[in-house]
């Protein structure tokens, strides 16, 4: 079965939203999402949305502030631009029904988070990701072009590269043409075809065993653009969330920054505090500074945590300020009004990915990115707290005058989509053995934890460039012997991530932001200031029909 939009969007929280919703006003929008449309990593973001309100801040400052953590890597005009457009789609954003907390109902109530020099947090108590999500999918409901497809989980995409042999995949001329999807519901493969495709599948926290984001977030958009040879960058800067609560069933659930933003301290288990000795911002330093100090602590104590301290602020001001945290942290045990809760750093943004322009285009014409998956040069070396919600709503929405201005671009779908195949399984079965996933799975999110974690050293990274090697090639054989589901869909994007962030952490020889390696401990300005790049020239993985090719 073949769908035909002008526009498809891969992925549903605040990036994808943004830009389906805007670019509807130039054409017919299809909305992919492996999930229901709610569920998205932008649905659990906490903390909130970084942009300048208040009358003692600037653009100026809120750059520099994302400079300096970005520790050299940041691209400033990007910065700028998106720093400076903040303010006009957090407008729009309220615009659309979005709510904020008010002090007394008038000013917005800013929050502080690590490395701000300045209060510019907006949000909406400590649930500030679902009320950009809901408004947003109150706003896309609304539009008639707009056609939904939930449980779809995108296979491959289908470029010019794959039915043209005189395309080069990645080069100049090669563009997107569509994409293959697996309905998981029904378990068909459908193809979707579409002038522009615009990748906003979020991150890939689930490559690490402990992580705070939902189990979407595998890494999906990352590893499909890579087999389609677009440019991936700077995948060895995954940053760690400082503080996730440290219980066996509370999954890393995260407590959100904003709570040291109100004066919570972090201390050791008998009570003393540690992050003066490590930084003068102290609670509040960038996130890189906290995580590793906070590693470096539990490592010399050998406790299994620190705790976050906010029982000297008001009880009123953790019940009504933090109502969802307070209530999680209430239903494992620990009131944090009365006690320190028990917290350890866990994985929690990719701050590369796709490489994209300021107007999210990638280096394939019509594939456009924006939000976790891309890496766009905000975040640079390490993300300051609250710039993801902001720069999925910036480049989103820069994204669509791009995307309609490719609308008219003379016929290549039009030329190539008969020589589009459909989908075809070859002699591939049913497997009978899925605890073959279920264990590589497993296996990869260990050893990144163990070897690609906080602090790396090149006799880690050895190690767990051997063992993935090995793994994807179990991967891809099962891959070709059995029927796809979701699971072996995910498994072998899950692998290929993991792959790219080991290589890019192998190639980087210094210390910077958010890889921290013990056997290059300095920054090195001189020979690494710049990003990492991989590309799958050869593209090994791109087989038109990828059941019957595998040695394409
Ligand atoms: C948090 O609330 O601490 C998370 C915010 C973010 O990651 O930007």
């Amino acid at each position: 079965m073949n769908v035909c939009k002008d526009f498809l969007v891969i992925g549903s929280g605040v990036a994808g939203l943004t830009f389906a919703l805007k670019v509807s006003e130039f054409g017919s929008v299809g909305i992919l999402t492996k999930d229901v449309l709610e569920e998205s990593a932008t649905k659990y973001a906490q903390g909130g949305i970084a942009s300048v309100m208040a009358d003692d801040d600037s653009c100026d400052l809120h750059a520099r502030d994302t400079m300096e953590a970005g520790r050299g890597l940041c691209r400033e005009e990007v910065v700028r631009i998106i720093c400076k457009e903040g303010p006009a789609r957090v407008r729009e954003l309220i615009g659309l029904g979005a709510k904020f907390d008010r002090v007394h109902g008038k000013d917005y109530h800013l929050s502080r988070e690590g490395g701000h020099s300045k209060s510019r947090i907006l949000h909406a108590t400590d649930l500030t990701g679902w009320e950009i999500e809901r408004t947003l999918i109150d706003a896309v409901r609304e539009k008639p072009n707009i056609e939904i497809f939930p449980h779809h989980m995108v296979i491959d995409l289908i470029t010019r590269a794959k039915v043209d042999p005189s395309v080069t995949p990645g080069s100049g001329e090669d563009e997107s043409l569509g994409l293959y999807a697996l309905d998981t519901k029904t378990k068909k493969v459908k193809t979707f075809l579409s002038k522009v495709t615009f990748l906003a599948s979020g991150g890939a926290g689930k490559v690490y065993l402990y992580t705070s984001n939902p189990d979407t977030a595998t890494g999906d958009g990352v590893a499909i653009a890579y087999r389609a040879g677009v440019k991936i960058a700077n995948m060895e800067f995954f940053q760690f969330h400082p503080t996730c609560l440290f219980h066996p069933q509370a999954k890393s659930f995260l407590i959100s920054e904003t709570v040291r933003g109100e004066g919570g301290l972090l201390r050791r288990k008998n009570g003393q505090t540690f992050m003066e000795k490590y930084h003068p911002l102290g609670c509040l330093a960038p996130r890189d500074i906290v995580a590793r100090a906070i590693d470096f602590e539990m490592k010399q104590s050998g406790e299994e945590c620190v705790y976050l301290d906010m029982t000297h602020i008001e009880g009123y001001r953790s019940r009504e300020r933090f109502p969802n945290i307070y209530k999680t942290c209430l239903r494992f045990g620990f009131d944090m009004s009365k006690e320190p809760i028990p917290v350890v750093p866990a994985a929690h943004y990719m701050c590369g990915g796709v490489v994209v322009d300021i107007n999210g285009q990638t280096n394939i014409r019509g594939l456009l990115a924006s939000g976790e998956v891309c890496c766009s040069g905000l975040h640079g070396a390490n993300r300051l707290a609250s710039n993801s919600l902001l720069e999925g709503l910036s480049l989103s929405h820069r994204g669509v005058a791009k995307a309609a201005s490719l609308l008219g671009r003379s016929g290549s779908l039009e030329n190539f989509k008969n020589k589009i195949p459909k989908w075809d399984s070859g002699n591939a079965v049913d497997s009978d053995e899925s605890v073959v996933v279920s264990h590589n799975w497993d296996e990869i999110r260990r050893l990144m934890w163990n070897y690609v974690g906080v602090v790396r050293s090149d006799k880690r990274l050895q190690r767990a460039e051997r063992r993935i090697k090995l793994l994807l090639d179990e991967i891809q054989e099962y891959y070709w012997n059995f029927k796809i589901t979701k699971d072996t869909l995910e498994l072998r994007n899950i692998a290929i991530t993991a792959q790219l962030i080991i290589q890019g952490a192998r190639l980087r020889k210094e210390s910077r932001g958010l890889h921290f390696n013990l056997d290059h401990p300095e920054k090195d300005d001189v020979n690494w200031k710049r990003d990492t790049e991989l590309q799958d020239t050869t593209a090994r993985l791109i087989t038109m029909n990828m059941k019957k090719t595998p040695s394409q």
